[in-house]
């Protein structure tokens, strides 16, 4: 059984599509230890009780310095010992303990075809701001396992979206979620659980078909 911590910021929306996966049978082999928010008012710390999951508030504000912050962060990651970490829309960085003492065992959900509109100051609804002020005319979301670098870690899947006419940044966030987030993320836990993917010498080796 794949055990799970779940990162969330806000809506939770990747975290419903976990949730929805699991209970429909689309993950498997799978349990989520806890959900770790930095944010209180965090739609997904209700979504977590809905099922039963312990919900646990983690933010650098509570903290004195960044670095009080990453201590305490990375050993509360220790304590809950999870064969995987899930960022589901976190918005936090990643502390470089945390990355060294989870090597290949933290996957990240992005909403773009990295490496494009990636990095430092990309996140959230930027993204799509930032797709549509570039004027492309696809995009799309990445699943990938972290490193020590931003968006920089091995990529896992990625899934393109169309860019149409007229698009908001909102409405091309919602398109990216439907079409791209919430099918790859789930997937990509379900074949880790199942181990059809792995990472070797930096490179995501996929053994089997990809449900
Ligand atoms: C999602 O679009 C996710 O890809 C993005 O934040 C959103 C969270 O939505 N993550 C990043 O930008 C990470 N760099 P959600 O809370 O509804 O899942």
């Amino acid at each position: 059984m794949l055990k799970i911590v779940v990162c969330v910021s806000g809506g939770g929306t990747n975290l419903q599509a976990i949730l929805d996966a699991i209970d429909g049978g689309r993950i498997t082999n799978t349990q989520i230890l806890a959900v770790i928010s930095n944010n209180a008012g965090a739609k997904a710390l209700e979504r977590a009780a809905g099922h039963g999951i312990p919900g646990i508030l983690m933010s650098p504000k509570d903290y004195p310095d960044r670095a009080a912050f990453n201590r305490a962060f990375t050993e509360e990651m220790c304590r809950l010992a999870p064969d995987l970490i899930v960022l589901a829309g976190f918005l936090v960085r990643i502390p470089q303990e945390m990355v060294a003492k989870f090597s290949n065992r933290i996957v990240n959900i992005h909403p773009s075809l990295i490496p494009s509109f990636c990095g430092v100051g990309y996140y959230g609804l930027t993204v799509h701001e930032k797709a549509l002020e570039r004027g492309v005319k696809v995009t799309g979301a990445t699943v990938h396992f972290v490193n020590e670098g931003m968006d920089e870690g091995p990529i896992i899947a990625q899934k393109a979206v169309e860019v149409l006419e007229g698009d908001t940044p909102e409405i091309l966030q919602r398109r990216v979620m439907e079409q791209a987030e919430w099918v790859l993320l789930p997937q990509a836990i379900d074949d880790i659980a199942n181990g059809r993917i792995f990472v070797e010498n930096g490179k995501v080796i996929r053994t089997g078909k990809a449900r």
